[in-house]
């Protein structure tokens, strides 16, 4: 099995070292995994003006499975749009056609005191969130600021085609009959003409899943939701877009945002693997971030890629085990625990593992 390894910018190659020290164990046992490194994002356009390379591209198309850490930073933030390390993201998921974005926020039991909920409306959280991820008004065109009548004009297209919302519906209803057999499909069809067809595709598909219940929410309403009563949703399932927002509020519920593996999947179930978290240029290079989101990307990979559901659920006991002693990392520290950097996190997840 060939992983694309992609460590990127700021925090990312301090998390990705940890994961990979995680997966050595399984190579030691005798698992087949080759690995091969290569560049993304801004570390990309320092080295060769690009932040998704030629070279990056042939190491990634040829590989079963790319981990990356993160991208981005303060760096990089005035070049020209399309140098910019985000663009590099942008452009692996739509290279690789990575239309599936698998976010799940789970609330471990013993974290339930660094969210900044009351522990009663977050306890025993298990949110599954689907976002549609090559499409919608991240890549829709037209796009750009032009100049028009004289005054500075700027211009994003929101647009889904049927197939699309099909696609992505699938992924939806089938994570759901895995799971407690509910999809809530998110739109904002009071406004959107994109997102009335998407609640009438998602209905369309609903009916191939008897099993599964579908509801739908209005985006505003589903945000104002999932900080009341967040425990009223199984999957949920949006475009680009909104569960770019949605994901990131629901990763919060979780107590951090450090703690959240991502998959984002083709139709093969070849998959991007990287933490919900960005590059946190505040904290790189001092050693204290949490990698055990990247740990559970690592996991996210050898269950959807590499179909093999005992060595990642290994790996998820292993970081329950750890959190269960005491350790923490700064961001879910809190009185009466350990605070350990990045390094021993990832010591602590091997010796458990
Ligand atoms: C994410 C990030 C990206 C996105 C950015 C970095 C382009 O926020 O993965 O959620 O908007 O998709
Ligand atoms: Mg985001």
């Amino acid at each position: 099995m060939k992983i694309c390894v992609l460590p990127g910018d700021g925090i990312g190659p301090e998390i990705m070292a940890e994961a990979l020290r995680v997966l050595e164990v399984f190579r030691g046992e005798g698992m087949k995994l080759e690995f091969e490194e290569a560049l993304l994002g801004g570390g990309a356009v320092d080295a060769t003006g690009s932040p998704y390379p030629e070279a990056t591209q042939k190491v990634a198309r040829e590989a079963d499975a790319v981990l990356l850490g993160a991208v981005g930073g303060p760096k990089w933030d005035a070049l020209p749009r399309p140098q910019r390390p985000e663009r590099g993201l942008l452009g692996i998921r739509k290279d690789l056609n990575l239309f599936a974005n698998l976010r799940p926020a789970i609330l471990y039991p013993e974290l339930a005191n660094a969210s900044t909920l009351k522990p009663e409306v977050v306890a025993g959280l298990d949110i599954l969130i689907v976002r549609e991820l090559t499409g919608c008004i991240y890549f829709g065109e037209p796009r750009g600021i032009t100049t028009e009548d004289g005054k500075r004009v700027g211009r994003n297209t929101m647009v889904y085609n049927e197939d699309e919302i099909r696609r992505i519906g699938h992924v939806a209803f089938q994570a759901a009959q895995k799971r407690a057999k509910r999809v809530c499909s998110i739109d904002k069809m009071n406004v959107l003409e994109t997102t009335q067809l998407w609640r009438d595709v998602m209905i369309e598909v609903s009916k191939n899943y008897p099993d599964v219940e579908l509801s739908h929410m209005l985006v505003d309403n589903a945000a104002m939701q999932l900080v009341r009563a967040p425990k009223q949703f199984d999957v949920m399932v949006t475009g680009n877009m909104f569960g770019d927002i949605l994901s990131d509020e629901a990763s919060m519920l979780t107590g951090s945002i450090g703690m959240l593996p991502s998959a984002s999947l083709d139709a093969n179930n070849k998959g991007l693997y990287e933490p919900s978290h960005g590059s946190a240029p505040d904290i790189a290079g001092k050693g204290v971030a949490n990698p055990l989101a990247t740990i559970l990307s690592a996991a996210m990979m050898l269950r959807y890629s590499f179909n093999n559901e005992a060595s990642a659920l290994r790996i998820e006991n292993a970081v329950k085990k750890v959190l269960a002693s005491g350790l923490r990392t700064g961001d879910i520290w809190e009185e009466g625990t350990k605070r350990v950097g990045t390094r021993e996190m990832g010591d602590a997840v091997i010796a458990a593992l």
